[in-house]
């Protein structure tokens, strides 16, 4: 399993909790699983002398000699390959530009290098995201992987170069595009590939384009999106790759570690609480309040208002637009408190800095990256709002519903798979939902949140609706294993 980024040691999305979980759950089905990741500074700083040496050598990058050193550590039973080129990975996880381009077109090149470095064939090669984009492609024209894919031939890997391979899109909008200059400078590919039917995506060089076109199968996170992003307004400019292999993209839904993230044995909450007992929970929302300086819930003897959340990348993805059009509304006419929790773009730390001057006591903001406070924050809350623009899966919403938070979420792509939106009628639901893009919309959803919480009863039930999901990786994992041997 290869990837940008994974837990434990380094996380700035869902891509990280999702390389923590998966290989545990694909590892009680029987599988033998080795994660393959880039050495960032937090494995340098906090694993060092636990690392071992398998390999120190360089690697040709175009008229490049690259330092490349490949160490292995085992955590919690799963084995680990870190490549190592201090050059690359020291500093940010993602260095934005032509120089995050850099980083990753090297980390592919030295994925594929690293495979002849290691004591381990594996059958299959689950890449992760556009930043293991290009191996499946140097795989077939460089280093002698099998053309065909192998669906028609059953014969045993015979080396590394021969495995399978699995390409798992987990976020579309980042292709890792650039111009043909700086990927010809990099990879020696000849330039027959630096076209439409290759590399090539609208005049650019396209590393998850060359992933869709060379890797023998293709999942992302979520059935639903998996239906989405054949279209153009979700595949961004994807769409036509991914219709044309239509029979061989699958869409499996991601699921949590379970022991990460419990309120029953979570270190980081005030108290412990399970769906029979709530008691905790309580406790954790005065925690929060405390924390946040907010007034009126959770504070004194009756708390009464309920707290809306939100821990996530400030990004147009997150539908913070609708956020910065309907929050002071909602501050205004209801009694309501409100949790922001993130870092990102600058329009909405700007917004969410001008809301928490505007409305202290009311509304309380953490700009910053800060997973124990997220916890805190997931189990203080009474609703999560997620109101994203697009969303392959989200693993955030499935969070809220194990501390028993309930989210409210747009209808789209993953959200639609894991929320079932509250009924009226028949007062089933594990959270709210609501299907425009649009703030009158999300407000309405908010409003209807709110009245079920003046409502004990129905909002004991959605809650312990929402507790008693199995949202584990166990489910999607033996889905996984299906496709691995589906691919032999
Ligand atoms: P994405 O991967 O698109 O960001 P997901 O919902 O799949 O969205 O996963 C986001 C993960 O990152 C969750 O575990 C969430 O709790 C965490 N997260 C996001 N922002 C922050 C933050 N500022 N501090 C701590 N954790 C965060
Ligand atoms: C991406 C997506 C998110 C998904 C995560 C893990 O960051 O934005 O929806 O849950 O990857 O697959």
């Amino acid at each position: 399993m290869v990837a940008a980024e994974g837990m434990p040691f380094v996380k700035t999305g869902g891509l990280a909790d999702v390389i923590g979980a998966l290989p545990k759950a694909l590892q009680a089905l029987g599988v033998d699983v080795r994660v393959m990741m880039p050495k960032h500074r937090t494995v340098k700083e906090q694993y060092e002398d636990a690392l071992e040496t398998l390999a120190t050598t360089t690697l040709q990058l175009g008229w490049r000699q690259k330092y490349l050193g490949v160490q292995t550590l085992r955590k919690d039973g799963v084995e680990y390959y870190f490549i190592d080129n201090e050059d690359y990975f020291m500093g940010p996880v993602y260095r934005g530009g032509d120089a995050e381009n850099e980083q990753y077109l090297y980390f592919c090149k030295a994925v594929c290098e690293a495979l002849a470095l290691i004591d381990f064939t594996p059958d299959v090669l689950h890449l992760n995201d556009w930043h293991t984009g290009m191996v499946p492609m140097l795989l077939k024209t460089q280093y002698g992987g099998r053309q065909n894919g192998g669906r028609q031939d059953a014969a045993p890997t015979r080396n590394s170069y021969e495995a399978r391979t699995l390409f798992t899109i987990h976020n579309i909008q980042f292709q890792g595009k650039m111009d043909f200059r700086t990927m010809k400078d990099m990879l020696s590919i000849p330039d027959y590939y630096y076209t439409p039917e290759y590399v090539e995506a609208d005049g650019c060089a396209n590393m998850m384009k060359a992933a869709l076109v060379f890797s023998d199968r293709i999942s992302t996170v979520s059935p639903n999106y998996a239906h989405e992003i054949m279209n153009a307004y979700f595949g961004l400019g994807m769409e036509g790759i991914l219709s044309a292999r239509r029979q061989d993209v699958s869409g499996i839904l991601n699921g949590l570690d379970e022991v990460a993230f419990d309120p029953a044995h979570d270190p980081a909450l005030a108290a412990p609480y399970d769906a029979g007992d709530l008691r905790g929970k309580l406790v954790c929302k005065r925690d929060l309040c405390r924390q946040f300086g907010l007034g009126g819930a959770g504070g004194g003897q009756s708390p009464h208002a309920p707290i809306v959340a939100m821990v996530s990348r400030l990004t147009a993805q997150k539908g913070f637009d609708l956020v910065r059009y309907a929050l002071e509304e909602l501050l205004t006419t209801e009694d309501v408190r409100f949790v922001l929790l993130g870092s990102g773009d600058r329009p909405y730390v700007d917004f969410f800095n001008y809301i928490a001057g505007k409305y202290p006591g009311r509304a309380g903001v953490y700009i910053g990256y800060d997973e124990a406070l997220a916890h805190r924050v997931y189990a203080g809350a009474d609703f999560f709002l997620m109101p994203s623009q697009f969303e392959p899966c989200g693993l955030a919403q499935m969070i809220a519903q194990r501390y028993g938070t309930l989210p409210i979420v747009r209808e789209t792509g993953g959200l639609v798979d894991t929320v079932a939106p509250y009924n009226r009628f028949t007062g089933e639901g594990t959270g709210f939902g609501f299907a425009t893009f649009n703030a009158g919309d999300m407000l309405a959803a908010v409003r209807l949140a709110l009245s079920v919480y003046r409502d004990k009863p129905a909002m004991r039930k959605l809650r312990r609706n929402a507790m008693a999901l199995d949202n584990s990786f166990a489910r999607s994992a033996e889905q996984y294993l299906a496709l691995f041997r589906a691919m032999r």
